[in-house]
């Protein structure tokens, strides 16, 4: 699949769900989330068919994120089908870490159940080390699971997992150094993310914003001098660095100031509602679920993806007039 800009899509981020057990201000509306009723969330069924039918179309890697991926009944069985499907070489889940070192049979944690189902990545949040901030950003007080969790995915030998932090003035802007030792101490990588305007909530006012060029010289002053590495590709937008004279690397993810950034997006993403979206950044959606709960056929399915990738705008309106129509909580970053 080819968008008109040359964007050849080979990665679908696929949100199972809408719910969270956390609250993060940059990503729930501040009003009362109401949850999806059942019936209007894809079955897993359903969305192995369009990962199946978006891996006959070219897509290579998927992320399977939500709300909170490991929130959802039967998660386990369902990521289990992924890697079955021809064409998949690449597989990752998006987690706050929270449910990663819960056991969910005897002496079976997690983590473990889902490196053993066949997934190869996973990426947790984590924005501080600090337990009250921690509380204040999620609206919850689960910062030990999610440190348990990490030690977890650790113990479950994934191939890679990453860290990412959102950045924040007022609530992590000391935790820059902090969480890159953090990151060394568990040979991880850390990622550092520009907050984006994708919620309604007064958080993400451009007072609070802090840009990864920011983060970059906060670490630089520690460190010295990053030394860029262009040659590391995770399929994603981070741009790569390593720390000098130490095996570490660390990546920035700038949406809203690198201007590069929608140069090498090969990016699409399925809601948990069933609307392909060719973009983070634009109110753009199409509802597949609709004909594929109206008997469509593979052939159709497969002419509704190219339509949407033919829709993929060539980068995102963050910069200038985007109006979150729907929260990030409910697109899947
Ligand atoms: C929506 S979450 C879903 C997966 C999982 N619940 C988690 O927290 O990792 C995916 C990613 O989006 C990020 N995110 C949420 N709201 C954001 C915002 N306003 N700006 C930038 N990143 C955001 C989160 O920090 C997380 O790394
Ligand atoms: S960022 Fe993840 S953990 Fe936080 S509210 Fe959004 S979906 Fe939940």
């Amino acid at each position: 699949m080819q968008d008109p800009f040359g964007h050849r899509i080979s990665y679908l981020r696929v949100s199972i769900t809408d719910r969270c057990n956390e609250r993060c201000t940059y990503c729930m509306p501040q009003e009362l989330q109401e949850w999806l009723p059942r019936a209007e969330i894809l079955t897993y069924e359903e969305t192995l068919r369009l990962v199946r039918i978006a891996a006959e179309l070219g897509v290579t890697k998927i992320r399977v994120t939500g709300g909170e991926p490991l929130t959802r009944r039967g998660i386990v069985d369902f990521v289990c089908e992924i890697p079955k499907i021809p064409g998949i070489r690449s597989f990752g889940l998006s987690t706050n870490g929270t449910l990663l070192g819960r056991e969910i049979k005897p002496g079976v944690r997690m983590a473990e159940a889902l490196r053993e189902a066949g997934v190869q990545s996973v990426n947790v949040s984590l924005d501080t080390l600090d337990q009250h901030v921690y509380s204040q950003i999620t609206g919850r007080d689960f910062h030990a699971q999610v440190l348990d969790g990490i030690d977890a995915a650790i113990g479950a030998g994934f191939e890679q997992i990453k860290l990412n932090a959102v950045l924040m003035r007022g609530r992590n802007e000391d935790q820059l150094i902090p969480l890159t030792e953090f990151a060394a101490a568990r040979n991880l990588i850390l990622r550092f993310i520009e907050m984006m305007p994708v919620s309604t909530t007064e958080v993400l006012d451009e007072k609070n914003f802090i840009s990864i060029l920011a983060a970059k010289r906060v670490i630089e002053s520690h460190y010295g001098n990053l030394v860029p590495e262009p040659s590391f590709q995770t399929n994603g937008p981070a741009t790569y660095y390593q720390i000098p004279n130490r095996e570490q690397r660390i990546g920035f993810i700038g949406a809203m100031t690198n201007l590069h950034f929608c140069e090498s997006c090969n990016k699409l993403r399925l809601t948990c509602d069933g609307k392909l979206r060719p973009c983070l950044g634009s109110y753009l959606e199409f509802d597949i679920m609709k004909p594929l709960r109206a008997g469509a056929t593979d052939d159709e399915l497969r002419q509704f993806f190219l339509d949407v990738v033919d829709r993929k705008p060539q980068q995102h309106d963050f910069r200038s007039n985007y109006q979150p129509n729907r929260k990030m909580i409910a697109i899947g970053g």
